[in-house]
């Protein structure tokens, strides 16, 4: 199986020992406490579950300017997205020099984890907008990763972690939730060598099935990893709950068994495109997978990327040797009237916009609403069936 990123072996930032994680839960009660941003709280579940091996915990400022600007940490250490615990107003946790930190997405707000600061670095207003410029290619604040990464304050507390619990989302996902070491061993358990990763924040289409199956034949891989986002979505975006329900139905129906194996990571979406798709390449490195599709607008949002940016940045922004993880890379998938089937654009010469069946988001989403299936072309009936529940209950 692939190695993870940066190390022969992953090392999660969870603490697997329950009578150490007993003892540090005790202590926490004595350490000063920092409600995290959602977007900190995140990263931490990342740290913990190994996706973002071999980070130790948050970054300082220099580390988020080196990846903002060179997608390295000063070390050499390639990584794309700035993993950062921003606070506005750092006065309270003066002289700490262990804290801990609390989760907003559970009531109470318990414990997530425990950091020791290494330092709390001011980052300036004017850095933070070159960086949001970096990352997501845009300092508009309407772009909703944008928004949230402006909006949690300017003093980076920076330091390692050791983590309690995965949050929310092994609560409310059990059957979903899995760590990047849980994914490795049901590989290996499996048998499975060779895997491609299906990054989704999305329930699944007709498109989705069969890039999934193209993918799976043109790599000869062993098997599919669906691997959805469990954390914050935007508005009008489908609940997890919902999507894993579609997904779920749709591979029991159409896919061979045993070649698919469905889970979910506990992170909230950033829409950060092409920096983005970087960051779920390493991530899925880190859970075994030995390539990840990236299609048309990958981890997109609105118009603020080129349709294929998030394939294009692999060749001018990644090194050959940064990642041992390889893009499959898909053309605009849609089914084709000329040729009955699901394929990929560029695989019909000479063909017009209306040789396939195409529905925005937003048509699909009206006709769900009304109650009306999309076509059978662009939809599984029985994944049709699970989104109208869902619109016309929220409608309703
Ligand atoms: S994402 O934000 O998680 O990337 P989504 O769940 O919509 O969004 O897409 C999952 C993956 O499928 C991404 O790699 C995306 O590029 C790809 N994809 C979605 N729809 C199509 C399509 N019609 N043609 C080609 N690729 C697609």
């Amino acid at each position: 199986m692939i190695q993870p990123h940066g190390s022969s072996e992953l090392a999660p930032r969870f603490v697997a020992d329950s009578a150490q994680r007993d003892s540090l839960i005790t202590e926490a009660d004595t350490l000063p406490g920092l409600t995290v941003s959602s977007a900190a709280a995140a990263n931490a579940v990342m740290l913990g579950a190994g996706y973002f091996n071999p980070l130790t915990g948050f970054m300082n400022k220099d580390d988020a300017l080196s990846v903002g600007a060179t997608l390295r940490t000063t070390a050499g250490l390639f990584w794309p997205v700035p993993v950062l615990n921003l606070v506005e107003d750092p006065a309270a946790l003066a002289g700490a020099n262990r804290i801990a930190l609390r989760d907003p997405n559970v009531p109470g707000e318990p414990v997530l984890a425990i950091q020791d600061v290494e330092g709390i670095d001011e980052i300036s207003a004017d850095e933070l907008e070159a960086l949001a410029e970096q990352v997501f290619g845009t300092t508009d604040r309407n772009h909703p990763g944008v928004g949230t990464f402006l909006s949690q304050g300017r003093f980076a507390v920076h330091g390692p972690i050791q983590v309690l619990n995965f949050s929310y989302f092994e609560t409310d996902f059990p059957d979903t939730f899995r760590t990047a070491g849980q994914i490795r061993e049901e590989f290996a358990r499996r048998g499975w060598e060779r895997v491609v990763a299906f990054q989704t924040r999305n329930p699944m289409h007709r498109a989705h099935e069969e890039l999934c199956k193209m993918a799976l034949a043109d790599t000869g891989a062993d098997g599919v990893l669906v691997h959805m986002l469990l954390g914050k979505l935007k508005p009008g975006d489908i609940p997890a709950d919902v999507r894993d329900a579609a997904i779920r139905k749709m591979v029991e129906h159409y896919f061979p068994e045993n070649t698919v194996m469905i889970a979910g990571y506990g992170f909230d979406m950033l829409y950060a495109g092409p920096r983005e798709a970087v960051l779920h390449a390493l991530f899925r490195q880190n859970a075994g997978c030995s390539y990840l599709i990236v299609g048309r607008d990958h981890a997109g949002v609105g118009d603020y990327y080129g349709p294929f940016d998030a394939q294009t940045i692999f060749d001018e922004q990644v090194p050959e040797d940064a990642l041992a993880i390889d893009i499959y890379r898909a053309d605009h998938t849609a089914f084709s009237r000329k040729l009955g089937k699901v394929v990929m654009m560029r695989d019909v010469p000479d063909h017009t916009k209306d040789d396939f069946v195409l529905l925005s988001g937003t048509a699909v989403r009206d006709m769900l609403g009304r109650g009306e299936a999309p076509p059978e072309e662009f939809s599984r009936p029985e994944v049709a069936e699970i989104l109208m529940a869902h619109y016309q209950q929220q409608d309703g």
